[in-house]
């Protein structure tokens, strides 16, 4: 089984360029299930800067049949991994379409091969880096749940910069996210939880759904990953972070 990364779709819109001229255009495409997002050249570039595949592709839109062909509840997945958590819950929950985020290219594979032999149809994988992924395509209010579980915690003082989660993915996930939707954050990292915490409170987007102070450390039926029964079994604290979208 290959990834359906080559044909050429309809969805894509590539006006400057020649007829018959398609350079990486077909990279963006999404296909069976499948949607791959080439990293940026250049990070900190925005939409406008410049004329490129990603500026070209147009986002069809969740109900559209390249991705879930309805309109039930959409929920994220950042940082999947081996996609352990959300293929069960997508298994378990076929009314409800998701979304496994993971920008390493062997574990997309890993993700992308299970559902095709299990024949999910409710889980869209989506080969790209989270943040760049968010601001360029998620259209605003479209997502009911984010779940964020076990992202790299990046233990040290001076490499905690590039956490996943700072100010600018935080007004990212507020502007996805519908009216009252959710963003559960889990980490066995207590610096990072307490960084996490601090992001969205600060965000007058969020109001937290755990009193002071602002996590817990169970989750009845919260589902298992790789690196959660990896840190349970080495005895680890594991932290549950929640917080609701508000205004
Ligand atoms: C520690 S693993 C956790 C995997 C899984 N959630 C679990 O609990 O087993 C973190 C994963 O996040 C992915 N990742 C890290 N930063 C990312 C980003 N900015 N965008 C997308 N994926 C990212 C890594 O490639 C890795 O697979």
């Amino acid at each position: 089984m290959t990834l359906p990364i080559n044909p050429i779709l309809p969805i894509i819109q590539n006006a400057g360029e020649p007829q018959g001229h398609k350079p990486h255009v077909r990279k963006l495409g999404i296909e069976d299930r499948f949607w791959h997002v080439p990293p940026l050249k250049r990070p900190s570039s925005v939409i406008s800067e410049a004329n490129t595949a990603e500026q070209t592709f147009i986002f069809p839109g969740w109900q559209n049949a390249l991705c879930f062909g309805n309109d039930n509840p959409v929920h994220v997945e950042y940082c999947s991994g081996n996609g352990a958590w959300i293929i069960d819950k997508a298994m378990a929950s076929p009314h409800i379409n998701y979304v496994a985020v993971e920008m390493e290219n062997t574990r997309v594979y890993k993700i992308w091969r299970k559902t095709k032999r299990l024949k999910l149809s409710n889980l869209l994988v989506v080969n790209a880096e989270a943040f760049n992924l968010t601001r360029l395509y998620f259209p605003q209010d479209s997502i009911s749940e984010i779940f964020i579980n076990f992202p790299d915690p990046w233990p040290k003082r001076r490499h905690a910069k590039y956490r996943l989660i700072q100010p600018a993915f935080v007004a990212e996930l507020a502007r996805i996210l519908k009216q009252h939707g959710r963003m559960t954050f889990v980490t066995d990292d207590a610096p990072y939880a307490f960084q996490v915490i601090k992001e969205f409170r600060r965000h007058p987007a969020f109001a937290s759904l755990h009193p002071d102070p602002f996590y817990v450390n169970d989750m009845h039926a919260y589902g298992t990953s790789y690196f959660d029964d990896l840190w349970r079994q080495k005895g680890k604290v594991i932290h549950y972070i929640q917080f609701e979208k508000i205004g």
